[in-house]
């Protein structure tokens, strides 16, 4: 089994949304049969940023690949290697800290990477077809305060539609909420995220921890 472990926190040290996705893959890792192995890639968006969509970006993915300067090559190469480790992934686990209502923009950098006609979606005439199919996704979201189902929690449904329509539809939730909201609230919240990584439905079943 091939897991894809994304952190996208600033933080290179003492990120919550790093430790709970690594915390979710553990609780994979324990659940798999003995015979069943993990392979797990570890790609920190925080450590190591990929290059935003610019124009440069743009121009060289629209460039026939035959036709592409060694720089615009390069460029794609950055792209293709994210898409080759999610093609590969049967298991998706990513970090999400909330960033000013929204994700991370290393976090908006790889999905921007990753969406790509033809490879990951397409369009047919029955409209659009997501070609990441058949993985399992966990998310770890981490806030300072509190907006789990309110019209100010910009992630959830932004994950949940970009995720979907790259046709990666089995998705689960992990919440720490009202992590600034002083030392109780953070121990709280991070307890309960801890007792829902235990509940999370791993493989066909739900496995009691
Ligand atoms: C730049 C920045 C912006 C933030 N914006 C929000 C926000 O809009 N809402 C919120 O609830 N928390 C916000 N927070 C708090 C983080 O979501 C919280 O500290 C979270 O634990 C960060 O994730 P990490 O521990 O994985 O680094 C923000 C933190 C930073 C550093």
């Amino acid at each position: 089994m091939n897991i894809l472990q994304i952190h996208s926190s600033a933080r290179a040290d003492g990120s919550h949304s790093s430790r709970l996705a690594h915390t979710i893959v553990e609780r994979i890792r324990a659940a798999l049969p003995d015979d069943v192995d993990a392979a797990i890639t570890l790609r920190d968006l925080g450590r190591t940023p990929h290059p935003e969509l610019n124009e440069t970006a743009l121009q060289a993915l629209f460039t026939p690949a035959e036709q592409r300067t060694a720089e615009q090559a390069d460029r794609v190469a950055l792209d293709d290697a994210l898409i080759a480790e999610l093609q590969a992934a049967d298991v998706v686990v990513l970090g999400v800290p909330m960033y000013n209502f929204g994700v991370p923009a290393q976090l908006k950098n790889w999905i921007d990477a990753i969406s790509r006609a033809k490879v990951t979606f397409q369009y047919t005439a029955k409209g659009p077809e997501g070609l990441l199919k058949g993985k399992k996704v966990y998310i770890a979201l981490t806030r300072g305060g509190q907006y789990r189902n309110t019209p100010a929690d910009t992630q959830v449904p932004y994950l949940k539609t970009v995720l979907s329509f790259l046709g990666m539809t089995d998705i689960q939730l992990v919440y720490a909420e009202g992590l600034a909201m002083g030392p109780d609230a953070e121990q709280q919240a991070l307890a309960s995220a801890h007792s829902q990584i235990k509940e999370l439905v791993i493989g066909e079943e739900a496995v009691a921890a």
